[in-house]
């Protein structure tokens, strides 16, 4: 089986590159310098006698996509529109990674992947429409929609928590947004496994299992790095404005997943506790 990874330069693509080298399978790995999916030559040429393309490519920047929705639109909508017509004339199979922010954050139980959609910000709304540009081009597509990731590559929340708390010695978190810590790791993993078992075109969710709040995932991260001692105070998100609205509670239900008879990823801390000697090395 013949594997082209985009975005493979970024957290999510260096995860999914490692595990599917270290298993022996045969995968291009394209970052950005390689292969700007905006492109769709270089999407087309790129993506010819493979057997699956996993989509890691994106503009995450939430807050920069406030001012710069057409951007983000290219990179998030655009560019999984043109993998996928790009797969499906190759007959692959794409995998298009999606997020929580396309929901709107209101709902108390977690949501399902079938549950009404409603993006409160523009990052959301454009990897809304990529999930939307990834199924309508490309019968196959599987869309799994992934929250709060962390990992060894590039920055994350816990590495700045660390920093943030080496030098300050006292922090404040916001407690009013509740989601699924997730190493990038576990997503690989299910985003392999999903593949392997022949799953249905549709969406999934791969999340880490429970739910917490950026401040206790804040405490978490600390008690790992030995600075149980560093003062966190517990904020509402109104006392830490940013550009982008965010879901006030995202949490997403992975039922789905032991439904195709994959894994879920286990509960957010014990998670959490397995990945931090690698995050924060
Ligand atoms: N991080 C999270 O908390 C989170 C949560 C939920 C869902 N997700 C989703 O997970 C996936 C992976 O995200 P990540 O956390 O691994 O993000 P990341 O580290 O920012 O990786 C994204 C990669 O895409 C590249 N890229 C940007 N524009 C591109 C273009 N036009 N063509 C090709 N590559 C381009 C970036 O390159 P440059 O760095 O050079 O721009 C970067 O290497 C994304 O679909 C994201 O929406 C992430």
């Amino acid at each position: 089986m013949r594997w082209v990874v985009t975005g493979a330069a970024g957290m999510l693509g260096r995860e999914v590159v490692d595990l599917l080298r270290g298993n022996g399978s045969e995968v291009v790995a394209r970052s950005r310098a390689d292969l700007d999916v905006v492109d769709p030559r270089a999407c087309r040429d790129a993506v010819a006698g493979a057997d699956v393309v996993v989509n890691c490519a994106a503009a995450t920047a939430v807050d920069a996509a406030e001012s710069d929705e057409a951007g983000a639109f290219a990179v998030n909508a655009t560019g999984p529109r043109n993998l996928a017509v790009a797969a499906a004339a190759a007959g692959a199979r794409l995998v298009q990674v999606s997020t929580d922010y396309v929901f709107d954050g209101r709902a108390v139980a977690p949501y399902r992947v079938d549950d009404p959609t409603g993006p409160l910000s523009a990052y959301g709304r454009t990897k809304l429409a990529g999930e939307w540009a990834a199924a309508s081009a490309d019968a196959g597509a599987l869309v799994v929609r992934t929250s709060w990731l962390y990992g060894e590559h590039g920055g994350c929340f816990p590495k700045t928590v660390v920093r943030l708390g080496r030098a300050r010695g006292a922090l404040s978190v916001v407690d009013d947004q509740l989601g699924q810590p997730t190493w990038a790791a576990d997503v690989a993993r299910v985003l392999r496994d999903l593949v392997l078992a022949g799953a249905p075109a549709g969406t999934y969710h791969a999340t880490a299992g429970g739910r917490t709040s950026w401040w206790e995932f804040a405490g978490a991260v600390l008690a790992s790095a030995g600075l149980g001692d560093v003062v966190l105070t517990p904020v509402g998100s109104a006392q830490y404005p940013t550009a982008a609205p965010r879901p006030a509670c995202s949490v997403l239900d992975t039922g789905r997943l032991g439904e195709v008879g994959v894994t879920a990823p286990g509960p957010w801390r014990e998670r959490w506790e397995r990945a931090a000697v690698a995050v924060l090395a």
